[in-house]
């Protein structure tokens, strides 16, 4: 076998054996290369007498052209190999559901989405929120509302009492949102037109009834509103809230210690198919509010002349009014924290109630 037949050979051999686009490199540069193998033959051309040149230097050209395809052919089978396994390692299952984003994911909790969908409508009529503490004093949570010392009406509202403080002061988690009434009008002078969303506490339990719940109040005092304005406002309010063009409201006379007089509101419904009650038709009556003119000894504790100013106040159990609107059968469910309820009955983030989008759209 001649010396380039050999060469050819180991060459050859070595292309063969090559495993990756790395070692098939390696290969050409050691044959092809400046100072391969093969390039080495070919400078020997020069020294050659032409006969030579003529057998010798076809047979290193050919040499050179049978390694070099040898070699590019390697390269390309290397390549399409490598390119072969990696679209095998890298799978992607198209068929996955897409994760959504937080944003898409979370969930708002149903009496959030209520207080929200109030707050949209009485933004619309001018009013305002106003907030006051859950840990309340015995003065602004019964005495300033006109609840005389030992009055029977203390009793009814299941008070959690904390323990008396240094100065014999027995503080309570308040059992209405009503309190902040009267810290309001200490606050701001007439005319008041606010809402009060907020956590109230009770000792109660059970499917309709957690020691903790939430209410929301209202107030207007100036010196000329009256039970027909507070009508007006409240079935405004009841229509926008269910969603309904008209309903029917039953102004019935009741007793609340700080408005006088009182009224308990019932509104037309229909309970005829199960859970989720229909409003504004049917033959039954719901009770939703309490409601009436605030008391005068009631301004007088908020610092207001009750000869110059009146107004009127209600109060709404919202546990309640979510549980009808959004048919859920059991309030205990709303403080479980379950993440599969909130996601069956919670509220996109980015929907946010507004009167011009729809409320619950
Ligand atoms: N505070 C009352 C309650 O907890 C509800 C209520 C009734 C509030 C009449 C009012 C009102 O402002 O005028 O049951």
């Amino acid at each position: 076998m001649s010396d380039l037949e050999a060469l050819k050979d180991n060459l050859l051999a070595e292309v063969t054996g090559a495993g990756d686009e790395a070692a098939i490199e390696a290969v050409r540069v050691n044959a092809l290369g400046k100072k391969g193998s093969i390039s080495e033959l070919l400078k020997t051309l020069g020294t050659m007498t032409p006969e030579e040149r003529q057998t010798r230097g076809a047979a290193i050209n050919a040499l050179k052209t049978d390694v070099f395809e040898a070699i590019t052919a390697r390269k390309s089978a290397l390549k399409d190999a490598a390119i072969a396994e990696r679209l095998a390692r890298e799978t992607v299952d198209i068929s996955l559901p897409v994760r959504s984003s937080p944003a898409e994911r979370g969930r708002i909790h149903p009496i959030s989405q209520i207080i929200d969908e109030i707050t949209a409508i009485f933004a619309d009529m001018g009013f305002s929120i106003a907030e006051g503490p859950d840990i309340e004093t015995d003065y602004y949570n019964f005495t300033a509302l006109n609840f005389p010392e030992g009055h029977p009406a203390r009793e009814m509202h299941d008070t959690f009492f904390f323990n008396p403080d240094e100065n014999g002061e027995r503080k309570v988690l308040r059992t209405h949102t009503s309190p902040v009434q009267v810290r309001t009008m200490e606050a701001q002078k007439p005319p008041i037109r606010i809402i009060i969303p907020g956590k109230t506490y009770r000792q109660d339990s059970d499917a309709t009834h957690s020691p903790m719940f939430h209410q929301v109040e209202g107030l207007v005092v100036d010196t000329k509103s009256n039970v027909a304005n507070m009508r007006w406002i409240l079935e405004e309010f009841c229509k926008t809230f269910f969603e309904v063009d008209d309903v029917t409201m039953r102004f019935r006379p009741s007793f609340f210690p700080f408005t006088e007089p009182s009224f308990e509101v019932d509104i037309q419904c229909d309970r005829s198919s199960g859970p989720i009650v229909k409003f504004g038709e049917g033959t039954d009556w719901m009770e939703i509010l309490g409601c009436g003119m605030v008391h005068p000894n009631v301004l007088r504790a908020g610092g207001l002349d009750p000869d110059v100013y009146q107004g009127f106040a209600w109060g709404m159990g919202l546990d309640r009014i979510a549980m009808l609107k959004y048919g859920m059968p059991d309030l205990r469910n709303f403080f479980d924290a379950d993440v599969r309820w909130m996601s069956h009955y919670g509220f996109r983030p980015l929907d946010m109630p507004t009167l011009f989008g729809g409320l619950s759209a």
